[in-house]
């Protein structure tokens, strides 16, 4: 396979029963591969002979076989290729697009045709987090130049790229004001953000002691009631640490966000502006920077719209920003996610890395500020490539096109009777609301019927409404053609009628203060220049397609070309989440089917599929223990333990669960499982205080717990609940059946063993699944079948709220559910069992010229991944040629990268271990050959270790300078020009033709020349 091949490019399509193809799936080996196993039957049975094994099955001989499911499961079959596109493609038709006005939580805009190219570029979207830079100047550039267009916009000097959606970034924001103020816990909250989003907030700040208080809008103008500000008293005022406001607000006003912003100013709160950054293109709204005196302290937002059509909700791209500059620097390392900064390589070539990373959970473990590992990154590369195509000019235009059109409707307005502008002010430039006598719903279901959906009655968004008025708020944009102006404008003359008079003599105009004064200067390049721009960054990069990936933990399996077809099929892809509930039967089913697969997979009662990441499932997974838990009138269970090995997100979120001070380490025994004589004495120590445990299973060394079933029946005595980090899902889907394992929560991280793409760090997402005793207090909504087999949705009645404004990131739904079809019930057991074989067989290659960790068990069985290491003679034989024991293993990964492959996961869950997880992908050549590399790499350890100190070798930069990067923050440049970008030395698909020897005599070679030794 090619690396990077264009699939936007292709021409031949290929005819189905009902669809077309842009591509032809034969030309991709791994595409029509059954189940997506590139290994043969017979490359199988070599792999399980040279394990010493006859059948898939023995590969689970040491796990209890009574938590194992009988097979075959009881879900459906797998089905052919075209039968699934044929499928999927029909439950896409389920959904009815209309002439659409719904924009609200999530606007939408025309996408640049730059951003389909992008997405099709595979060594961008399906590549890892840029942990190893030397090998990712690609991702990291695409995430440099949205950091850099956002910071332009807004004027905000650091911008993180990319949190979960808006009102996760506000959270996050409210979060890091509270730690920086030094204040309360007390936040005042503008009623006129989306109702949403406020309970979000609500959800995620429970038993976290952060209190909201809010301040009213008010009916006449639509705004925060500015007079109530002066009601405050003293002590208020003292306690509050934020305030949190919207511009432009869910009523489609503008806010007084001078007025607001020195108010905070005045008063010590620090201000939290929730933006949208379409609107900050040329001659549109004034930047945060310049809101007040001194501009707003942080900045959340969302940008989903920048980068693709609305999904359904998701995924989206969370916006979050603070300031950086002489005056204001001590926020930034208070803040949540990833950064990207300018730096230099060895040579002193210029290139970019991740810097901020001491903050992350992965390092800071509880301590760390938020539990967000996996972000939106793939969202925030294709926003990036959308600002570029339309430059701050597009932007603009497109706004200007939207407020065209919005006053054509408020002009036709102006001579009907019964409706008219419910705000006389300050309106938004792209969103119009009406106040009429009219029932809201004869209206949008009139409209409807005409096939126009009218908008959203937003009636409930403010307190003394007359009963008999209805508010409705249409939204506008650049999709909206004259006929779509004109379609709307009839169907408001047949429901009122007509009058001569005209009824409004309201100022339309935005004030000059609320508008931008001086340019933003993001010049808009061409399709050509972005095209050839984009394709080579992405030569930078390498994807699971061109080989094995073995970054342990993180699970680098093929990506199907078929599920990123089929969530861009525009039944799913175009629906708006909040348009009527008959015309979003496709995404229902969807969200229904996958429910219940679901359901089948784990063994559990009930699913949710709202959580954006692992690290949300795991959230959502503590929150209902303690739903559970308080609905039982317990509230003294705040102690969770969890496995030191266990992934930092699993401490960093029970912290932000409200239990900074409640988690309890359990040690590991010399096997690297849980040590049950530790486990019994903590038991019996915090039994009635116990909220629960959490356990990676297979854990991080890749080794089944054998004792888990032990210990989840202990906590269930004492009372407590069972998470289970479900990560490692790979080794056990439809194997284990987690029900009679004991679990109580348990998250499957869809970009992982749902084929999920990673994008350079995100999307990811994740399913939770539930025993029957959470089952009532799961968040979102559930979607239910009825009997005529249309879907809808109810709220489980003890639900514990929402983490997401919208239904999740649905695309990646979309995504896993078109998978499973592919697999059904043979497909899913095997998938695991492929992927636990070809690691036990790259183990069994492997253990005998390098030491493993656990270093006790080097005979038990692996499941999915293991960690290799050095014996002490080896890094002690490396110190001595220079290279700190500490800084050998992380040097070693960069030798991966010059054979050709991405580097293993260095150091986790072990300082000095090389995580490594083939998954089913590979043919068992591939997987030799990766062998034969890591041979190499130990003969150079041992006979060449100086190698070490220049590696890599062949990447398009040498090792980077990260120390000095984090030292000295450049966070934003000016996009006048595209950043330069380095060339690869060799290339990964070069060096995959290579011969592994020659390899290795090259980087010999090139390490002496580099080195200046003879
Ligand atoms: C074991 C484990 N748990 C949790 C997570 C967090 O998942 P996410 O990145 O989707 O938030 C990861 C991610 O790598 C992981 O490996």
């Amino acid at each position: 396979m090619e690396s990077g091949k264009v699939l936007a490019n292709r021409v031949g399509k290929i005819s189905l029963k009902s669809v077309n193809l842009p591509f032809d799936p034969s030309e991709f080996p791994r595409e029509k591969s059954r189940h997506y196993i590139s290994a043969t039957e017979e490359d199988l049975k070599d792999m399980l002979s040279e394990i010493g094994l006859g059948e898939l099955s023995q590969l689970f001989g040491h796990i209890d076989p009574n938590l194992l499911f009988p097979h075959p499961l009881s879900l459906p079959e797998e089905e052919s290729y075209f039968e699934v596109a044929d499928k999927i493609s029909e439950i896409s038709n389920l959904s009815n697009l209309k002439v659409s006005f719904i924009g609200d939580q999530l606007p939408v805009w025309k996408t640049p045709p730059i951003v389909d190219f992008v997405s099709n570029l595979r060594n961008l979207s399906t590549s890892y987090t840029p942990y190893q830079p030397e090998r990712s100047q690609g991702t990291l550039v695409t995430h440099w130049i949205y950091q850099c267009a956002i910071s332009h916009l807004t004027g905000f000097e650091a911008i993180n790229t990319s949190l979960y959606d808006r009102s996760f970034a506000i959270y996050e924001a409210i979060t890091c004001a509270i730690r920086t103020s030094r204040k309360s816990s007390r936040i005042l909250l503008a009623s006129s953000l989306f109702p949403q989003e406020i309970e979000v907030l609500k959800t995620l700040s429970r038993e976290t002691g952060i209190r909201f208080d809010f301040l009213d809008s008010n009916l006449d103008t639509g705004r925060c009631d500015y007079n109530l500000l002066s009601s405050f008293t003293i002590e208020d005022l003292k306690q509050y640490s934020a305030f949190v406001f919207p511009q432009v607000n869910s009523l489609g006003v503008l806010e007084d966000v001078d007025l607001l912003t020195n108010f905070c100013e005045d008063n010590q709160i620090r201000s939290i502006a929730c933006i949208d950054p379409f609107l900050l293109g040329e001659g549109g709204l004034k930047p945060p920077v310049e809101f007040g005196r001194s501009g707003a302290d942080f900045i959340a937002g969302d940008a989903q719209h920048l980068a693709i059509p609305p999904n359904f909700g998701g995924p989206g791209l969370g916006i979050f920003g603070c300031r950086h500059n002489n005056e204001k620097k001590s926020d930034l390392r208070n803040t949540p996610g990833r950064y990207i900064g300018q730096a230099k390589d060895m040579k002193g070539r210029d290139c970019h890395v991740m810097v901020l990373s001491t903050r992350e959970q992965h390092i800071r473990k509880e301590k760390a500020t938020s539990n967000v590992c996996s972000n939106q990154a793939f969202l925030a590369t294709l926003a990036g490539a959308s600002i570029l195509s339309q430059g701050s000019k597009g932007l603009g235009e497109a706004v200007e096109i939207a407020n065209r059109n919005q006053q054509k409707v408020i002009d036709a307005i102006d001579l009907l009777e019964g409706i008219e502008p419910a705000f006389t002010e300050n309106n938004s430039p792209t969103e119009l609301t009406i106040r009429t006598n009219k029932s809201s719903s004869v209206l949008l279901h009139n409209a409807r019927s005409a096939g126009i959906h009218f908008g959203i009655d937003i009636s409930e968004r403010i307190k003394g409404l007359d009963s008999s008025e209805t508010l409705i708020k249409i939204s506008f944009s650049n999709l909206h053609s004259e006929e779509c102006i004109d379609s709307l404008i009839s169907f408001l003359e047949s429901e009122f009628p007509s009058t001569t008079s005209g009824n409004s003599n309201a100022k339309f105009q935005i004030e000059e203060r609320y508008l931008r004064k001086q340019s933003v200067g993001i010049p808009a390049y061409t399709d050509e220049e972005l095209t050839e721009y984009y394709g080579k960054l992405a030569e930078l990069n390498v994807s699971p397609d061109d080989g094995c990936y073995p970054l342990g933990s993180c699970t680098m399996k093929y990506n199907p070309l078929l599920n990123d077809w089929a969530a861009g099929l525009k039944g799913f892809a175009e629906v708006h989440p909040q348009a009527p509930v008959e015309d979003i039967q496709g995404p229902l089913k969807v969200l229904y089917e996958i429910q219940e697969w679901f359901k089948g997979i784990t063994g559990l009662s009930g699913i949710t599929t709202q959580p954006v990441a692992g690290a949300q499932g795991e959230l959502v997974g503590i929150k209902l223990f303690q739903a559970y838990h308080r609905s039982k009138g317990d509230y003294d269970r705040k102690f969770i333990l969890i496995p030191r090995s266990a992934h930092g997100t699993n401490f960093a979120t029970a912290a932000m669960a409200g239990y900074p001070d409640g988690i309890v380490y359990l040690e590991a025994n010399e096997q690297g499982k849980i040590d049950l004589h530790d486990f019994t004495k903590k038991i019996s120590k915090y039994g009635d205080q116990l909220c629960g445990v959490m356990i990676t299973n297979p854990n991080t060394s890749g080794i089944f717990e054998t004792d888990f079933k032990k210990i989840a029946d202990a906590v269930h005595q004492a009372g407590g609940l069972v998470y289970m980090d479900g990560a490692n899902m790979n080794a056990i889907a439809g194997i284990v059946n987690l029900s009679e394992l004991g679990v109580d929560a348990v998250h499957n991280n869809l970009h992982k063993t749902w084929t999920i793409p990673h994008g350079g760090g995100g999307p990811g997402d994740a399913i939770v699944a539930v025993s029957e005793k959470l089952v009532d207090f799961l968040p979102g909504k559930q979607i239910i079948k009825l009997h005529d087999g249309t879907y809808d949705f109810e709220i489980p009645t003890h639900s514990i709220g929402s983490f997401h404004r919208n239904w999740g990131n649905f695309g990646h739904k979309v995504r896993a559910y078109t998978y499973l079809l592919r697999l059904g019930q043979k497909g899913i057991p095997r998938m695991s069992s492929v992927a636990v074989l070809s690691a036990r067989y790259l183990f069994e290659k492997l253990k005998d010229r390098y030491h493993t960790l656990s270093t006790k068990v080097s005979d038990s069985p692996r499941m999915h991944e293991f960690i290799l290491t050095l014996s002490e003679e080896d890094f002690s034989n490396l110190e001595n040629h220079g290279i700190p024991k500490n800084q050998a293993i992380p040097q070693i990964g960069k030798l991966f990268l010059d054979f050709g492959f991405h580097a293993p996961t260095v150091a986790f869950p072990e300082i000095f271990g090389l995580m490594i997880e083939p998954t089913e992908s590979y043919t068992k050549k591939e997987l030799d050959r990766f062998v034969e590399a890591v041979l190499a790499i130990k003969d150079i350890i041992e006979d060449a270790p100086f190698v070490l100190k220049s590696a890599p070798h062949f990447t398009p930069i040498a090792r980077v300078d990260e120390v000095s990067a984090n030292r000295n923050l450049r966070l934003h440049e000016p996009l006048d020009r595209l950043p330069p970008l380095p060339h690869n030395r060799i290339s990964p698909s070069e060096l995959m033709r290579l011969d592994v020897d020659e390899i290795k005599s090259r980087i010999i070679q090139l390490a002496k020349d580099t080195q200046g030794l003879v």
